[in-house]
C-alpha cells in the first residue's frame, strides 16, 4: 500500500479552493483512493473554535496574536487529524495549511517570512505537503466571488473585508513561493468552470497517484 498524500489548497479568498478540494475529493473516492478531507483554521474543536475568533471581525487581534491563533488551530488539526491519517496511509486534503500563514501574516501583515517558518515547523512538528496548489485568480474577480458566497456572514467576514491592497500582497507572497519551491507548489489558473479548473487540478496531483 503506497502511503498517504498530503495535498494542500491556498490561494486568496474566493479563488475557489473548497470548490476544487470537493471536486478532487470525489476524483479520488472514484477512484477507490483513501483519503480524509480538513480545513484551516479549523478541523478539530479546538482549532474551529480557534476559527471563530481568527473571522470575527469585531475582534482586531495584534499581527502576531494572529499569527499565534493560526499556529495554534495548525498544531492541533497537525496532532489530532493530519498526522494520523498519514501515518494510517491516508491522503489528506487541506483546504489552506501552513503556507496560508506565509501569504497573510508574512507577506500581507509584514511579519518576517523566517518568523513564519519557524513557527509553522513548530506547529506542523516538521510535516511538509508533497503538493501545494495555489489557485491563481485576479484578486478582484476572486473576491467579488468570496463576498457572494452564501458562507461568507457578518460573524466571518474579517479578511474578506481587507482591503484589496492586502489581498494583492496576498496573492504576491503566493507568486513568490511558488517561485521559491517550484517542484511542491503548483499554481493553478483559476480562471473558468470549476470543471475546467478540476481538469488542471488532476493535471497539478497526477504524478502523486501514478
Ligand atoms: N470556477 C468558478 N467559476 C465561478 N464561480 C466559482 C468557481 N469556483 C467557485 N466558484 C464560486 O465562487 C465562490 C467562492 O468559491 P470557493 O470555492 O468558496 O473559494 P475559496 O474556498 O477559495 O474561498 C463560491 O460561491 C463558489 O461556488
Ligand atoms: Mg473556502
Amino acid at each position: 500500500m503506497s502511503g498517504g498524500r498530503l495535498i494542500t489548497f491556498e490561494g486568496v479568498e474566493g479563488c475557489g479552493k473548497s470548490t476544487q478540494l470537493l471536486l478532487l475529493a470525489r476524483h479520488l473516492q472514484r477512484r477507490g483512493i483513501a483519503f480524509v478531507t480538513t480545513r484551516e483554521p479549523g478541523g478539530t474543536a479546538l482549532g474551529e473554535r480557534v476559527r471563530e475568533l481568527l473571522l470575527d471581525p469585531r475582534l482586531v487581534p495584534a499581527p502576531a496574536a494572529e499569527l499565534f491563533l493560526f499556529e495554534a488551530a495548525r498544531a492541533q488539526v497537525v496532532a489530532e487529524v493530519v498526522k494520523p491519517a498519514l501515518l494510517a496511509g491516508s491522503t489528506v486534503l487541506s483546504d489552506r495549511f501552513a503556507d496560508s500563514s506565509l501569504a497573510y501574516q508574512g507577506g500581507a501583515r509584514g511579519i518576517p517570512a523566517a518568523t513564519v517558518a519557524r513557527l509553522n515547523e513548530l506547529a506542523c512538528a516538521g510535516l511538509v505537503p508533497d503538493r501545494t496548489l495555489v489557485f491563481d485568480l485576479d484578486v478582484e474577480l476572486a473576491f467579488g466571488r468570496a463576498r457572494r458566497r452564501p458562507s461568507t456572514t457578518a460573524d466571518n467576514r474579517r479578511f474578506e473585508d481587507e482591503a484589496t491592497a492586502f489581498h494583492q500582497a496576498v496573492a504576491e507572497a503566493y507568486r513568490d513561493l511558488a517561485r521559491r519551491e517550484p517542484a511542491r507548489v503548483a499554481v493553478v489558473d483559476a480562471r473558468g468552470t470549476p470543471d475546467e479548473v478540476h481538469e488542471r487540478t488532476k493535471a497539478a496531483v497526477a504524478d502523486l497517484f501514478p
